[in-house]
C-alpha cells in the first residue's frame, strides 16, 4: 500500500458511498459530544454513523478515547465558551506540571491553584473542577467540528494547540479523509471550505433517539439576520433533491421509525435541486404519505416562506404534525427591520392568522432574542403584547449576545447585562403564565401519545402529543414504549401535561 499510513492500517474498497482509499480502523475508538441545536444533534448522528462504518467504536468518555470530537455550537458567546472550557481540559500535561498536580494532590502546596490554559482566568471552584477532569491526552486526537470550527478556523490551533483537525460542518464528507491524514502523518487538517454545493448526505447515520428520526432537507441559510452567525458558520442554503429525502423516508420506515422530523435552519425555505421541483408544502405531503410513517415534523420555519399552501398541507394530513416553530425575535417592527428579518410584525400576525384559520388546532412556539442593541423599554412591551395576542405553547427566549462577524455587532445603544437579564425574566413569567392557562384549557381532552420514556415510578410513563406537548401519564401496562396510545388529560403544568391511558 502506498499511502504511507501507519502500521494497522487497511484500505477499504469504496462502497456506494465512495470514499476511496480512506481506511478503516477496526476497533480504534471515539468520543463525540455536542453541543448546540437539532441540526448538531443530527450531524453527530451523522458523523458517528461514518466513523462506525469504517470500524471505530464509540466510547462513552474522553480518557478512554483515541480521537475525541467536539461538534460545536457558536449561536451565543456562552455556547462557544464552552467548547474552550471543554479543550482548555484537554490540554496536555507536562512533566513539570504533572509533577505540580501531584503535590498538590497531596496537599503540599494548596495555596497556587494556577492550573488553567495560559491566559485562562481560573477561579478556585473552576481549577479544583479542572484537577478532576484534566485527562492525559497525549497521543489522542482531538478535533473541533461545528459551529466555532467555522468560526475560529485555524486560530483554534492558536487557543489549543493540542487540536489537530477543525471541520466546519459543510466540509463533514471529508471527515474520514481528514482523520486518515493525522493518522499518516499530519500535523494539523483542516476543512472549513463553505462554497460547496453539497449536503452532508451518508447512508451510514447512527441514530440516537430510537422513536423519532431526524433528516436534514436543507443545509446552511441565506437569510443574514443582522445577529447570526449560521450564515457564516453553515454556509449558503443548500437543499437535498427531494428523490433521495424520499428515500430515506422509506427506509426509515423499513426500519420502524414511524416518527420522522425534516430539519434545516430554514426548513421551509426548501428548494428541490431536482426536475421534481417540489415546493416544501409537497414535500411534507410526500413523506406524509410514506407507508409506516405516522407523525411528520418540520422545524425550523422563516416567517418570509411561511405560506398558507403549508397549512392547508398540515389540514389535508393528520400524519403531518400540529406543531408549527415559527421564530419571531421581537414583536417591535423597528427592531425586526434592525435585525434584518425582512417582515413586520404585522405581516408576522398574517402568517399566525393562517395557522389559528386552520381546520384543527396548531401548537405554535417560537424564539425570541430581549434586549437587542436600541430595543427601547416600548419595543420590549410590544413583545410582551405580541405573547398576549398569539398565546404561544411554549416560547425560547434568550438575551441578545453580540456575536463575531455579524452586523450587530457594530450598532449602537448596546442594553446592559443587567437590563437584558431583566427583561428576560419578565418575558419569562409572563409566557409560563400564558403557557399554564393554555394549558389548563386541555385538562379534560384525550390525544394520541407517542410513548419515548418510562419513569423508575411504577406504571408512569411519558410521551410527546403531536402537537409536541410532553405528556406524563399512568398505565398498568407493560410495555409501551414506541406504543402510540390514547391519554386523557388530567391535570396540566406550564411544560407539561399529566394524563391517564384511555386506550390505544
Ligand atoms: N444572540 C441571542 N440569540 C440568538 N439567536 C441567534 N443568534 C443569537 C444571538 N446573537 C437565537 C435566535 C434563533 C435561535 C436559534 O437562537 O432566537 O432563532
Ligand atoms: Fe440565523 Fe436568521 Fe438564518 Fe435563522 S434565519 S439561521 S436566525 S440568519
Amino acid at each position: 500500500m502506498a499511502t504511507g499510513l501507519p502500521a494497522g492500517v487497511t484500505v477499504e474498497t469504496p462502497g456506494r458511498s465512495g470514499q476511496a482509499g480512506v481506511p478503516v480502523r477496526q476497533g480504534e475508538t471515539f468520543y463525540l459530544e455536542t453541543f448546540g441545536c437539532q441540526m448538531n444533534d443530527h450531524d453527530s448522528e451523522k458523523v458517528a454513523g461514518v466513523l462506525l462504518a469504517r470500524g471505530y467504536r464509540q466510547v462513552e468518555n474522553p480518557e478512554a478515547a483515541k480521537v475525541i470530537l467536539y461538534n460545536t455550537c457558536s449561536i451565543r458567546e456562552k455556547a462557544a465558551q464552552k467548547v474552550f472550557s471543554r479543550l482548555g481540559e484537554l490540554r496536555p500535561v507536562g512533566d513539570a506540571e504533572r509533577r505540580w498536580m501531584e503535590e498538590r494532590e497531596l496537599g503540599l502546596r494548596k495555596a497556587d491553584l494556577e492550573i488553567g490554559a495560559p491566559g485562562e482566568e481560573e477561579s478556585e471552584q473552576r481549577a479544583g473542577r479542572v484537577k478532576t477532569r484534566r485527562l492525559q491526552s497525549t497521543g489522542k486526537i482531538i478535533g473541533v467540528l461545528g459551529c466555532v470550527a467555522q468560526q475560529e478556523g485555524e486560530g483554534i490551533f492558536e487557543r489549543a494547540p493540542w487540536v489537530s483537525l477543525v471541520c466546519g460542518s459543510a466540509s463533514y464528507r471529508k471527515l474520514p479523509q481528514l482523520i486518515a491524514e493525522l493518522e499518516a502523518g499530519n500535523r494539523r487538517v483542516t476543512g472549513l471550505d463553505t462554497d460547496t454545493d453539497e449536503t452532508f448526505e451518508t447512508e451510514i447515520t447512527r441514530r440516537d433517539n430510537p422513536f423519532r428520526a431526524y433528516l436534514t432537507i436543507i443545509e446552511g441559510c441565506d437569510k443574514a439576520c443582522s445577529y447570526c452567525v449560521v450564515p457564516f458558520t453553515r454556509g449558503p442554503e443548500r437543499s437535498r433533491a427531494s428523490g433521495s429525502i424520499l428515500q430515506e423516508v422509506r427506509q426509515l420506515a423499513d426500519a420502524g421509525y414511524s416518527e420522522v422530523q425534516l430539519l434545516g435552519q430554514t426548513v421551509n425555505s426548501y428548494a428541490d435541486p431536482s426536475v421534481t421541483n417540489m415546493r416544501f408544502s409537497e414535500l411534507l405531503t410526500a413523506v406524509a404519505e410514506v407507508p409506516g410513517i405516522r407523525r411528520v415534523r418540520f422545524t425550523t420555519s422563516h416567517p418570509r416562506d411561511f405560506g398558507k399552501d403549508i397549512v392547508e398541507a398540515i389540514d389535508a394530513h393528520p400524519t403531518i404534525c400540529d406543531h408549527v416553530h415559527l421564530p419571531v425575535q421581537s414583536g417591535a417592527t423597528a427592531v425586526l427591520r434592525a435585525m434584518t428579518r425582512t417582515y413586520s410584525r404585522e405581516e408576522y400576525l398574517e402568517k399566525i392568522a393562517l395557522m389559528k384559520a386552520a381546520k384543527r388546532p396548531i401548537s405554535i412556539t417560537t424564539d425570541i432574542i430581549v434586549g437587542f442593541p436600541g430595543e427601547t423599554e416600548k419595543d420590549f412591551e410590544e413583545t410582551l403584547s405580541l405573547l398576549d395576542e398569539v398565546q404561544y405553547d411554549s416560547v425560547f427566549a434568550f438575551k441578545y449576545s453580540p456575536r463575531p462577524n455579524t452586523p450587530s455587532l457594530k450598532m449602537p445603544d448596546a442594553i446592559p447585562e443587567d437590563e437584558k437579564g431583566r427583561r428576560l425574566a419578565i418575558l419569562m413569567d409572563r409566557q409560563r403564565e400564558i403557557q399554564r392557562l393554555q394549558n389548563e384549557k386541555l385538562v379534560g381532552e384525550t390525544f394520541e401519545v407517542l410513548v419515548d420514556g418510562k419513569s423508575r415510578r411504577e406504571n408512569q410513563w411519558s410521551g410527546h402529543t403531536s402537537s409536541n406537548r410532553i405528556m406524563n401519564f399512568t398505565s398498568p401496562e407493560q410495555e409501551l414504549l414506541g406504543d402510540y396510545v390514547q391519554v386523557k388529560v388530567t391535570s396540566a403544568l406550564p411544560n407539561s401535561l399529566v394524563g391517564e391511558m384511555v386506550g390505544r
